[in-house]
């Protein structure tokens, strides 16, 4: 047994201090100090209400208050010591102030608890996230705009099971992620609605007696309204819990799209170029540019993933109210957030520097037979063939392009005929990839002018 001090703050039934290995794993300073700035802007909501409320004296509230906002520029300068022995930054904020305005301190934990007080901090953070999250993922979108711009017209395969399938535009791909990371920004906005509940003021788990007025620090912290059940305040983690799986879909998306940059950017592709500024050479292969800001955004998910499953998991089976469990929460959001953002910025920055390959897109557009479907549609169309017969046609004349090593536009008019008679010279129209990304005007397809059009409908939506 140690013969340290009890804790000073909440030690008056203990005779003797904890073991280290105690203080090492039940200590969360040395992470919750990312929640400093949160922390102090929440106990300062709660000065001003209890003093405004006469629970405080308004001496005792302007000391508090004068006494927080030093500790804030100490702990921004750097100068702050944080101690594991004063378990959190919550404690470590209140001890600090003790020592600078004296017994008044003792004054401010009045109607609060570290339960409340916990979640009002981490949930302030996590909002803060959510918006630094919607600010990056526009700032990708963005990015991803002025590439379709670029290349609206640009012909390009479409793959089906990476198999080329129908030609596309470049401007239609990037569009599609526009689509993706649009819809990520949109779950991020709902869950900041959702969320934005004061738990301020729950106190323990069952609220107080003391006249305080919850509406007041709610707005102070700039929450719609307080959370309405004390014991749910004080044990909800689900705020953290729908960023965590927030940033886990926008990670999958991003893995997706990094993952098409890797095949993209390989000598066998040329697709797209990446800038050396998103990209490193190999020490022994001095040929090799490699694409490890794709790869490593294409990685992050499993962590950000992990978080969530590690969170969820604690979580799991926890009785109400609070549980020293909660405690692991922190770090998991703290990472995600963190690698989110980085994979986000790395992101943007490598598609606002990636340079397209037009050429190389539409020499592979052109090959792979991509416009059969062109052909079975003209059977249709002109010849007035049932689909399934234009479908079988068209796989004969495939066929016979191949035995030829051809393309279907390189075959003569008397070879087609040779397969059917009903086709004519205008079969021709259809079977260059311009001609069929042309056509495919249907709302939301690939055709420029589609493009162009949801182009200046996002342009317009994010001004
Ligand atoms: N450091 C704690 C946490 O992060 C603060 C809440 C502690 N509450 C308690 N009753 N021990 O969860």
């Amino acid at each position: 047994m140690s013969d340290k001090k009890s804790n000073a703050m909440w030690g008056g039934r203990f005779a003797a201090g904890p073991d280290a290995i105690m203080e090492e794993i039940n200590a969360s300073i040395g992470y919750d100090k990312r929640l400093a700035s949160q922390d102090i802007e929440g106990s300062r909501a709660h000065a001003a209400m209890l003093a405004k409320q006469g629970i405080i004296t308004d001496n005792d509230a302007s000391a508090i208050r004068e006494g927080l906002l030093t500790i804030l520029s100490e702990i921004e300068s750097g100068k702050f010591e944080f101690s594991a022995a004063l378990e959190d930054i919550h404690m470590n904020v209140e001890a600090r102030l003790k020592d600078l305005i004296g017994d008044a301190a003792g004054r401010l934990h009045t109607a609060r608890s570290r339960n409340d007080q916990v979640a009002t901090d981490f949930k302030l953070w996590t909002r803060e996230q959510i918006d630094a999250s919607i600010g990056g993922l526009e700032a990708l979108i963005q990015a991803l705009l002025k590439q379709a711009e670029a290349g609206a017209d640009w012909v390009m395969p479409g793959f089906t099971h990476l198999q080329t399938a129908q030609p596309v535009t470049w401007g239609h791909h990037m569009m599609a992620y526009v689509e993706m990371f649009a819809r990520d920004m949109s779950r991020f906005k709902d869950a900041r609605v959702r969320m934005n509940e004061s738990p301020l003021g729950a106190a323990a788990l069952a609220g107080t007696g003391f006249n305080i007025d919850r509406h007041m620090t709610a707005e102070a912290l700039g929450f719609d309204r307080p959370a309405a059940n004390s014991l749910d305040a004080v044990s909800d983690r689900d705020f953290a819990l729908e960023f965590l799986s927030n940033a886990t879909i926008a990670a999958v998306h991003l893995s997706r799209f990094a993952e098409e940059l890797v095949i993209w950017s390989s000598a066998q592709f040329r697709f797209v170029q990446l800038s050396d500024r998103f990209s490193t050479g190999s020490s022994i292969m001095p040929q090799k540019k490699n694409p490890d800001a794709a790869e490593l955004i294409r990685a992050k998910i499993g962590r950000i993933m992990g978080s969530q499953v590690a969170l969820l998991t604690v979580m799991k089976g926890l009785p109400l109210a609070y549980s020293k469990d909660m405690q692991e929460d922190k770090e998991q959001v703290f990472d995600a957030a963190d690698n989110l953002m980085l994979a986000l910025a790395a992101m943007t920055g490598m598609v606002s520097d990636m340079n397209a390959n037009a050429d190389e897109l539409r020499k592979a557009a052109s090959s792979g037979f991509s416009t059969a479907t062109d052909l079975a549609d003209w059977l249709v169309r002109e010849a007035g063939l049932p689909f399934r017969d234009a479908h079988h046609v068209t796989g004969a004349l495939v066929a016979l392009a191949e035995q030829n090593g051809c393309d279907l536009p390189d075959l003569s008019l008397d070879q087609m005929q040779t397969v059917c008679d009903a086709i004519t010279e205008g079969v021709f129209d259809v079977l260059t990839v311009d001609n069929s990304v042309a056509s495919r005007i249907s709302y939301g397809g690939t055709a420029p002018e589609q493009v162009r059009s949801q182009i200046q409908r996002w342009k317009q939506a994010l001004s």
